[in-house]
């Protein structure tokens, strides 16, 4: 099929505004609304990256640079692990991070475009996502392109490993999980943020968002040849690992 790989200039894009205006309190406000568990799901997808002792890992969509970071404390020396985001702030801030984390050397973080990844083909031995594979697939023009991108940076058996809000299979933790997104987690948000909209956003997306088996068949598709998945919170966040 082919593909028409949009213009990497999204300044117009609301999504866009909305992760260059990130407000001061973006970490605390993701802390809060996971209960505190986000750091052990990006650390889990972290030991995931370098299960297969990669050479080269990138985290696409990084924003401030936790999994990056996770990545880098975990990794030998001899790993190169590289953040990407289309936001200067969040990797001004993630370049902060990663040196007050004793990393930044270990790390680069690049400006960039998940649909126009700036490494050859086959490169990497890994793509690390969390919490960014949402914006990149759900309801949005880039999900193929940038599906498309990322095996094409994946070298043949290399591995996308996807941290992200899934849809709990039991109806009734589904329910909740639905009804904290839309009351405690959007007030919480939009509360110490001051941005209603960024909340809405994310709790209408977390509520919408396709099922692990969506997610799935999705992949598959898109030319992966296995896919494995763990639930994690009752399946209300989950991690894909797509192999190329
Ligand atoms: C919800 S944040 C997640 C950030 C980080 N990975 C984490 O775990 O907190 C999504 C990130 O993806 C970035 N992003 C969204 N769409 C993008 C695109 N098309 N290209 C590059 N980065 C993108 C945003 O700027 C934002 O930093």
């Amino acid at each position: 099929m082919a593909m028409e790989i949009p213009n990497p200039s999204r300044k117009s894009e609301p999504l866009h505004g909305m992760f260059t205006a990130v407000p001061p309190s973006y970490d605390l406000i993701n802390h809060v609304v996971s209960l505190g568990m986000d750091r052990r799901w990006r650390r889990l997808a972290a030991v995931v990256c370098l299960e297969e002792k990669p050479r080269h890992v990138l985290d696409l969509g990084c924003g401030t640079g936790d999994l990056t970071i996770s990545i880098a404390r975990l990794a030998d020396e001899h790993v190169e692990i590289t953040g990407l985001d289309y936001s200067q702030p969040m990797l001004e801030r993630a370049r902060k991070k990663a040196d007050r984390a004793g990393v930044g050397e270990k790390t680069k973080f690049i400006h960039g475009e998940a649909t126009n990844i700036p490494f050859p083909d086959g490169h990497l031995d890994c793509v690390g996502i969390s919490f960014a594979f949402r914006n990149l697939t759900y309801k949005t023009p880039l999900c193929l392109p940038h599906l498309a991108e990322v095996k094409r940076v994946l070298k043949p058996g290399g591995r996308y490993v996807i941290v992200e809000s899934s849809q709990p299979e039991n109806r009734v933790i589904r329910a909740l999980f639905h009804l904290y997104m839309r009351t405690v987690a959007q007030s919480v948000g939009t509360i110490i943020s001051a941005n209603r909209g960024a909340y809405r956003y994310l709790a209408e997306s977390m509520s919408r968002f396709y099922t692990q088996a969506e997610v799935r068949e999705m992949l598959l598709s898109a030319g992966f040849r296995s896919v494995s998945y763990r639930p994690l919170l009752l399946g209300a966040v989950g991690m894909h690992v797509a192999i190329s």
